[in-house]
């Protein structure tokens, strides 16, 4: 992962990252009485940390941006936020659950089997996982369009971000030690603030394939991808992303 945020713009246009997470919350179990303590990996600014602290958990976010982190802790200084990261972490003592919402998709391939690793030594058994991120074919429209106009501009472009099936995550996930109780893979189409809302949304979050561009391709590319993407992601007046999540949930085997 190697992303600035900058986390003002984040929180006044891209608030529906969090938001829809709280539909995932309802995937924990309120029941499990063995214990409250929870980590929120990935916390960002740590509105959904604050959402699982209000259900009774014992949080701590983590993330590996110090902006972040520093956004978490001014918007709630009442709850434990630390800087780490999600590949390499440890925990004093076990937890009864651990949480992230779209994160897991800006971690490479082959870091995934690190952090599920640390995942499941950081559970006590029967502990919950339950997780969400950009699933097989997320954005495929978006970068598929970026990869035609880059090329136009003479670069190549490398999706940047990791989006498995089922099949493949669930396989890592038991690979590490956990237990799939629950996997669904759904289209979720996102409606984006503004009239330059898919510009807006390349410009914060694909940054990676964009540092070998100049800054005066950068910005055409940037345009033309979102025009020739109107016909298909332009409706009734609002732009769209195509976004597919991928939304599980584990518990950590003996
Ligand atoms: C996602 O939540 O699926 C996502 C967000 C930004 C970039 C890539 C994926």
């Amino acid at each position: 992962m190697n992303q600035t945020w900058d986390t003002e713009k984040y929180a006044a246009e891209f608030s529906f990252v969090y938001e829809y997470g709280n539909d995932l919350l309802k995937l924990i179990d309120l029941t499990d009485e063995h214990g409250r303590r929870g980590i929120d990996l990935g916390c960002g600014n740590g509105v959904l940390t604050k959402s699982l602290a209000d259900l009774g958990f014992e949080m701590t976010g983590m993330d590996a941006s110090s902006h972040q982190i520093s956004a978490a802790q001014h918007n709630y200084p009442q709850l434990n936020f630390i800087q780490t990261d999600a590949t390499d972490f440890k925990t004093e003592e076990p937890v009864d659950l651990i949480f992230s919402n779209a994160v897991f998709h800006w971690i490479d391939r082959d870091k995934q089997p690190d952090m599920l690793k640390c995942v499941a030594n950081a559970l006590r058994y029967k502990g919950q996982f339950v997780f969400e991120m950009g699933g097989y074919g997320n954005n495929r429209l978006i970068h598929q369009e970026l990869e035609q106009v880059f090329s136009e501009y003479g670069y190549p472009y490398k999706m940047p971000f990791y989006f498995p099936t089922i099949g493949e995550y669930a396989s890592l996930l038991e690979k590490a030690g956990l237990e799939v109780r629950y996997a669904i893979l759904f289209d979720r189409p996102t409606p984006l603030k503004g009239d330059k809302g898919l510009e807006e949304w390349i410009r914060m979050f694909v940054n990676n394939p964009f540092r070998q561009v100049s800054e005066k391709d950068r910005e055409a590319i940037i345009r033309r991808t979102a025009e020739n993407l109107r016909s298909r992601l332009y409706k009734d007046g609002i732009w769209y992303s195509d976004y597919v999540r991928l939304r599980m949930k584990a518990l950590k085997r003996k």
